[in-house]
């Protein structure tokens, strides 16, 4: 392509994107094709010669745009947000047109110290205890989701355990792992791939408020030390995903303390909240965490993906993940004076993430990002006094930040048909878990460009709906 194809096919995306952008709200949030529908009208084999770009568009607007859940919708309340912003998405296409992969500090400098600082300002914003910046022991680092990152934790923790031995000669002690049975399943599968061992994930009941049990978790690690095993990594949940429940860190974080256990701490997706000094109690005991992670990819406005991981102690992390072989051996790196992050996850190479994170920062500024995170919680709290205002409904969790879960006082097959119904409406999109065995709607506030009127037609579609239900 030409810099003068590139040019005009830029202008055109460009475009597109603005209008798809302003125009969301004519689009079904939730997809409404069928399972086969995109791929039958797609032709079977590629091209053999090459196509225009403007061929390319026409097809995206005829054949993609059906098969798009509009995850970018303001009347999105589904799962968690994935919110994304002008910024962001110009950060990303710059991090696409630079091409760098900055797998070791000598082939991305800029890549590696933006992404320092960044995460560095980060840790400021969310009020992070002193150990989890790189100007102490620890340090940030971008990876691509939760997942990884708590993956991440729990090798970590397993070589801290072992004293560095499982690397070597296999995890053969036996280790066993905590968190609540309300945490994410990505504790679970991670516990899987790090050869932990299902059976050794012990799931700590949840009190009435689905926040974990701490007495429980400690009779737990008791029990488990009496029987020969050896506890080494708790997960702790700021935010659970059924219902954004907060686990008392601080208890937590002091038994992990006693017994010497990795204490990790999920805030996948409220820690974007403790910008906010406000919201900052959702941290309380964080100091006791060896890792931490939020995604800035849910309720951040930086588009996916784009996970924070962060840690107390840098040199944990690294022995239990570096490896270098000749190829990547370089001065740079054997002077000690640089960082590569290539040692701080699971793959190798790596994209210029941090260049979103910084455009988003630099654009809202501290103060515009407190802005946004606000008005979705108050818009919640407004929705939650409107749900109990209401006799014919019930919440069905305390509510926590900008999520609310509740219910039609009514059987579970009416709640599921009643967000079947709106989910197929096209006009909102809401999710849904299962609470003491009940079914319950999950309604969050996180999207971009949500505003009050989007939220007072969520809940008047609902009470139409739910009248029409009897
Ligand atoms: C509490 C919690 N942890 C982890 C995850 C996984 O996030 P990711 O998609 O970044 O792996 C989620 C996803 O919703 C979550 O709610």
């Amino acid at each position: 392509m030409s810099p003068e194809d590139f040019r005009q096919a830029a202008e055109q995306l460009t475009e597109w994107i603005i209008e798809y952008r302003t125009g969301i709200e004519r689009y079904p949030v939730k997809s409404q094709v069928l399972p086969g529908d995109v791929s039958k009208s797609l032709p079977a084999h590629a091209p053999a010669s090459g196509e225009s770009f403007d061929e390319v568009l026409k097809d995206v607007q005829k054949l993609i745009l059906p098969g798009v859940t509009n995850w970018q919708s303001p009347n999105f309340f589904a799962y968690f947000p994935a919110n994304a912003s002008e910024p962001s998405m110009l950060g990303d296409l710059l991090s696409s047109a630079m091409g760098v992969q900055g797998m070791l500090w000598e082939t991305g400098p800029a890549c590696t110290e933006l992404e320092i600082v960044v995460l560095d300002w980060l840790a400021e914003m969310l009020e992070l205890p002193p150990q989890f910046h790189s100007r102490n022991s620890g340090g940030g680092v971008i990876q691509d989701s939760a997942s990884s990152a708590t993956l991440c934790a729990i090798l970590s923790a397993r070589e801290r355990a072992t004293d560095y031995s499982s690397n070597e000669n296999g995890c053969r002690q036996s280790l066993t792992a905590y968190t609540s049975a309300h945490a994410h399943s990505s504790i679970e599968k991670d516990i899987k791939i790090a050869g932990i061992g299902r059976k050794n994930l012990r799931l700590i009941e949840v009190s009435d408020d689905f926040t974990m049990r701490p007495e429980l978790l400690e009779k737990a690690i008791e029990q488990d030390k009496t029987d020969g095993h050896i506890p080494f990594f708790v997960c702790a949940a700021v935010g659970t995903t059924s219902t954004l429940a907060i686990d008392p860190v601080e208890e937590i974080g002091r038994i992990c303390r006693k017994h010497n256990v990795w204490l990790h701490v999920d805030a996948a997706m409220a820690g974007s909240a403790a910008i906010c000094p406000e919201f900052r109690h959702i941290h309380k005991g964080i100091e006791y965490a060896d890792s931490y992670v939020f995604d800035a990819h849910k309720w951040l406005f930086t588009n996916f993906d784009c996970s924070c991981y962060y840690v107390a102690d840098r040199s944990q992390l690294i022995n239990a993940l570096s490896i270098t072989p000749e190829y990547l051996r370089n001065t740079a790196s054997e002077s000690g004076a640089v960082t590569d992050f290539r040692d701080w996850h699971v793959p190798l190479g790596r994209r210029f993430r941090a260049l979103k994170l910084w455009f988003v920062i630099r654009h809202y500024g501290v103060e515009g990002l407190q802005f946004h995170i606000r008005q979705h919680v108050e818009l919640t709290q407004w929705l939650v006094e409107k749900i109990k205002g209401d006799a014919r409904f019930e919440i069905a969790a305390p509510p926590s930040l900008n999520l609310v879960c509740f219910r039609l006082k009514g059987s579970d097959e009416q709640n599921q048909q009643l967000m079947t119904t709106l989910n197929k409406s096209g006009k909102m999109y809401l999710s849904h878990t299962r609470l003491n065995g009940r079914f319950v709607i999950r309604l969050c506030v996180g999207q971009t460009r949500t505003e009050r009127r989007h939220v007072e037609q969520a809940w008047a579609m609902i009470k139409a709906e739910s009248e029409k239900l009897g």
